[in-house]
């Protein structure tokens, strides 16, 4: 049978050998890469857009075409939803998956072009000095970067983790590679985070998410759990 050409390619069976060394690594060490003008001025736009919002604010990470954006504005209708991704040729299809939804644009959804990297850093500031309340963040189908090699470019062995940690510990992950749950659930792990990983059901709520189960591959979720919770 010919393989999906979506089907993850990895030459790592299991957890990264190194994985526990590079999340310790960047546990005590601040990451100073300097901040993009281009993140700056989105995320200067999303602090517009939100004003004086006292209320939930949930984050849609690696939103792509922000379909999950628009998913998790119903199902949190009294949250505001903000979706980043980095891809402007992602980004440019919001509208159109938008309108398919029907929703208006006075509604709680926003999706901002910026760099993850520099955009949690930006955001943990806010939550630091209680400005942003983020209840919840989601990662939806992160690039997987299946080489052992490429090991540092998944959020959870990224100088950027302490950061993501830092604006919300509700956190849900979703893969159709499981290692890359079973990574971030020990990198979590070492940061003091609980979490659980199960089979995800139910309608298909990104594009990359129908593609995979459209071609027979199993999506994956991890949710954290806070202390003495089993949400
Ligand atoms: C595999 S796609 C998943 C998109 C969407 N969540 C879905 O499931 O359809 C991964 C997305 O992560 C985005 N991405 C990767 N690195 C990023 C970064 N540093 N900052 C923002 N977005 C990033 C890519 O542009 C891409 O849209």
């Amino acid at each position: 049978m010919e393989k999906s050409p979506r089907e993850i390619t990895t030459n790592q069976t299991g957890i990264h050998e190194d994985l526990v060394d590079i999340v310790n690594k960047y546990k005590h060490s601040q990451f100073k890469k300097p901040i993009a003008q281009h993140t700056q001025e989105s995320f200067d736009a999303a602090v517009e857009w939100l004003g004086n919002w006292q209320g939930d604010v949930i984050i849609d990470a690696c939103c792509g075409v922000g379909e999950s954006s628009l998913v998790l504005s119903q199902r949190y209708p009294n949250a505001k939803i903000i979706g980043v991704d980095k891809s402007v040729a992602r980004l440019d299809k919001h509208s159109h998956y938008k309108q398919q939804a029907k929703q208006s644009v006075d509604d709680n959804v926003r999706v901002f072009q910026a760099d993850l990297n520099d955009f949690w850093r930006l955001m943990a500031e806010q939550v630091k000095v209680a400005k942003w309340n983020i209840s919840k963040q989601c990662v939806f189908y992160p690039n997987p970067y299946p080489k052992k090699a490429q090991v540092q470019k998944r959020w959870h062995a990224s100088p950027s983790f302490i950061a993501l940690l830092a604006c919300s510990k509700n956190i849900e992950v979703r893969s159709n590679w499981l290692v890359y749950l079973q990574e971030f659930q020990l990198a979590l792990e070492l940061q003091g985070v609980k979490s659980e990983i199960a089979e995800v059901s139910g309608e298909p709520i990104t594009p990359f998410e129908r593609k995979y189960t459209e071609s027979g591959q199993t999506c994956w979720e991890l949710q954290t759990l806070a202390d003495g919770d089993d949400r």
